[in-house]
């Protein structure tokens, strides 16, 4: 993870945000390399979702009537249990901080508590279960973290019982800073898309099953923030929730299921690095009758990029009981009206581009100029997420090469996001590009000013092969839009 996060620094993908104040945490922001390829990103999902005829966009604000979040149940609901040290104040997400403990100190543990039961020889993945038996029974939880030093100062017996915290970020509108003008940041785009249901169908004149697209920031003032940008308390989003009749509702979890792995795989991540993740009955969410979530291998084990829920029709009807308005649809044949169940799709935008960042990091063996090897880092990005798609180079600065050079980046730089780079060993200048992912290298040589024919690198393969000059917008076209 270290490897990765200071590629991401050093190559402007992700800074720390208000660094030269020592940072906020669990606030991260994009560079110019990042921003490109989280933009990239957005626009294959937005491709990917929208260009169909059966979904539309919405860019709904970030700021809701307070009743939205009411309704969906995230003022009551939206809580994690936390527990403070009473000694150095620090604050931890209580399944946080059981998580973070290895097999060995959980079983010391789970042998303080019951020594009769777990003094014996058990292996770790019966400790593992055994253990997250404890933590849900709240006697046995309050038992362990009495034996648990605070992982800040050391102490034990310094936890304060476990209280439920919300993670919403609250503010306010207007001048008079009251609990009538309190609003929060939403914590997830989904909202938007409910209370926007009716406006959208008739404004696209859309009929059962549709859906509605959306891509924004969310915020969650998330306890624990951890491991680069996997939990923040800012990100971003990227949902669409698919509107269909009750009875339908198994036929396209299924298929948005099938949609949403497909995606992930035809930007290049790793199908061995992939796996889904089915929520036991008992630990679905309460509006949800079925969720699967897509989960990718970090370097600190599997964590989820995307989830795929049923969520019932409980948002609208619980929208339709707190604002008084239908929000029925109406069946074609039968003009029976029903509520629409949803299949929603949510993906991190912030997730997935830390998912792509580590899917695409390699290293291997590359030739040098004096004829050795040299371990080479290569971000080995798919070409429609690599932030710079071609690099352009004069081999030397003189014999009319850089004019040369500088001809084909003007070019080729209306279609395509090009980078010229004339300093330095030409070697030295392709590792630059390989640690950013540039698919294309193209190099201009002494054999260009007699036939006009370029050098084009290919990033993964290092083969080269000599292109037309007069070609090389048509060859990129091809290889790159
Ligand atoms: N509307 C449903 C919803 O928000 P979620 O599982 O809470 O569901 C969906 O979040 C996705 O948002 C997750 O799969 C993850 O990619 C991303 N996400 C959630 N919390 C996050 C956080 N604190 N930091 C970064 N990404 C987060």
């Amino acid at each position: 993870m270290d490897t990765i996060v200071s590629l991401a620094k050093r190559r402007g993908f992700v800074f720390q945000s208000s660094e030269i104040y020592g940072g906020l945490n669990g606030c991260w922001d994009y560079g110019p390399m990042g921003v490109e390829m989280l933009n990239n990103l957005k626009a294959q999902w937005w491709q990917h979702m929208t260009y169909r005829e059966n979904v539309e966009g919405l860019d709904a604000s970030i700021l809701m009537h307070p009743r939205v979040w009411e309704a969906s149940g995230h003022v009551e609901n939206f809580t994690d249990p936390m527990v403070d040290c009473r000694q150095c104040k620090s604050r931890f997400r209580l399944d946080v901080l059981f998580e973070d403990i290895s097999a060995k100190r959980k079983k010391d543990l789970l042998k303080e508590i019951e020594p009769e039961k777990f003094s014996a020889r058990v292996s770790d993945e019966e400790i593992v279960a055994a253990f997250e038996t404890a933590v849900a029974d709240p006697s046995l939880a309050a038992r362990m973290l009495a034996a648990l030093p605070c992982p800040t100062c050391g102490n034990r017996s310094t936890f304060t019982d476990a209280r439920r915290f919300n993670l919403m970020f609250k503010t306010f509108v207007g001048p008079v800073e009251d609990s009538s003008a309190v609003v929060f940041l939403r914590p997830e785009t989904a909202q938007g898309i409910f209370v926007n249901f009716l406006n959208v169908q008739s404004a696209g004149r859309q009929k059962i099953p549709f859906g509605i697209a959306q891509i924004g920031k969310a915020f969650r003032n998330e306890i624990n923030t951890k491991n680069f940008l996997f939990r923040t308390r800012e990100f971003e989003q990227m949902e669409m929730q698919f509107f269909v009749k009750p009875g339908t509702d198994d036929h396209w979890f299924e298929y948005w299921r099938a949609e949403r792995l497909a995606w992930f795989s035809s930007l290049g991540m790793k199908p061995e690095k992939l796996r889904w993740h089915r929520h036991e009955p008992g630990s679905l969410a309460h509006y949800a009758k079925d969720a699967y979530d897509i989960e990718y291998q970090f370097p600190f084990g599997w964590g989820e990029i995307e989830g795929i829920h049923n969520r019932t029709d409980y948002d609208l009807s619980r929208h339709e009981e707190f604002s008084g308005k239908s929000l029925k649809a109406q069946d074609e044949s039968s003009k029976e009206r029903f509520t629409p169940y949803v299949i929603e799709t949510s993906a991190g935008a912030s997730r997935s581009f830390m998912a792509f960042l580590i899917d695409a990091y390699h290293e291997d063996q590359a030739p040098t100029g004096e004829g050795t090897v040299e371990t080479r880092v290569v971000l080995r990005l798919h070409p429609k997420l690599a932030p710079m798609k071609i690099a352009i180079f004069p081999l030397v600065n003189r014999d009319g090469m850089p004019e040369f050079a500088r001809a084909i980046e003007k070019e080729l730089r209306p279609s395509f996001r090009v980078f010229y780079d004339d300093s330095g060993a030409v070697g030295r200048r392709y590792r630059r590009q390989d640690e950013i992912g540039t698919p294309f290298c193209v190099t201009v040589d002494s054999q260009t000013l007699t036939d006009q024919t370029v050098t084009v690198r290919d990033r993964d393969s290092m083969a080269q092969e000599r292109v037309s000059a007069s070609q090389l917008r048509a060859y990129f076209i091809g290889r790159l839009l």
